[in-house]
């Protein structure tokens, strides 16, 4: 697929004919210097914008032709987010905050009993009745990565999950999302400036100029940010 941002005489070409395909259950970095086209590639992947042309597949389903609607309902369903900055609501507690996207697509099937398991899994269950705004920055993002999980989606898209953390609560977020995704044989697609804390994944993929390689940068291209 390849994107292309604004009108003729300010075109970027965001992403060059990228193409690849990840298996369910893999950990899959994304890396590249700033500017390469990570976030676009992770948006276009969470169906959150549209390719300027070719096609993404998810479990079968080409997702270029679908509606609005279903784009929607696919994204609730299928798709967990998890972002740079955790984006909690303040106001709310750390549970109502995990049960966010399950109001937002009003699906009967998951409970809080749910949400209570998966802060138990990120070890925040002594702080669950707790306002966001009352927790530091390692908690709220294990809270995000609680509330990117909560729907059971078959693909977890996290783009600089650990971009604002110090780097020891950094790995134990890193050892967290990986130890999850085994667990939950659940897809992790994650972009991060943090490669050397991610140590062993299934799959490292580097964007340079909106193009696609596989595996980590030869030394000599290593980046700086
Ligand atoms: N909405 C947009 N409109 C126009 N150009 C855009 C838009 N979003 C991104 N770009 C451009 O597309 C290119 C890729 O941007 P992208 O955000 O994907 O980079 P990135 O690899 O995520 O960078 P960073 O590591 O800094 O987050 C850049 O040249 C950027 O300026
Ligand atoms: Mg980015």
């Amino acid at each position: 697929m390849s994107k292309i941002y604004g009108e003729v005489d300010n075109r970027v070409k965001a992403l060059d004919d990228v193409s690849f395909s990840i298996k369910q259950g893999e950990i899959v970095l994304i890396v590249g210097s700033s500017g390469s086209g990570k976030s676009t590639l992770l948006n276009m992947i969470g169906l959150l914008d549209q390719p300027t042309s070719g096609k993404i597949f998810i479990d079968g389903t080409n997702t270029t032709t679908l509606d609005d609607d279903k784009i929607s309902s696919f994204r609730n369903k299928k798709l967990g987010f998890i972002f740079q900055f955790s984006n909690l609501l303040s106001d709310l507690s750390v549970l109502e905050n995990v049960l966010l996207p399950i109001q937002i697509s009003g699906t009967s099937k998951i409970t809080e009993k749910d949400a209570i398991e998966l802060l138990k899994v990120v070890g925040l269950e002594d702080q669950m009745y707790k306002r966001a705004n009352k927790i530091s920055g390692g908690q709220a993002q294990r809270v995000a990565i609680a509330r990117g999980l909560i729907n059971n989606p078959s693909i977890v898209l996290a783009d600089e999950p650990t971009g604002n953390l110090d780097s020891v609560t950094s790995a134990t977020i890193v050892q967290l999302m990986k130890s999850m995704a085994k667990k939950l044989n659940q897809t992790f697609i994650i972009v991060t400036h943090d490669r050397q804390h991610f140590g062993d994944v299934d799959r490292v993929i580097t964007i340079k100029d909106g193009k696609a390689f596989e595996g980590d940068l030869p030394s000599e291209m290593e980046i700086t940010v």
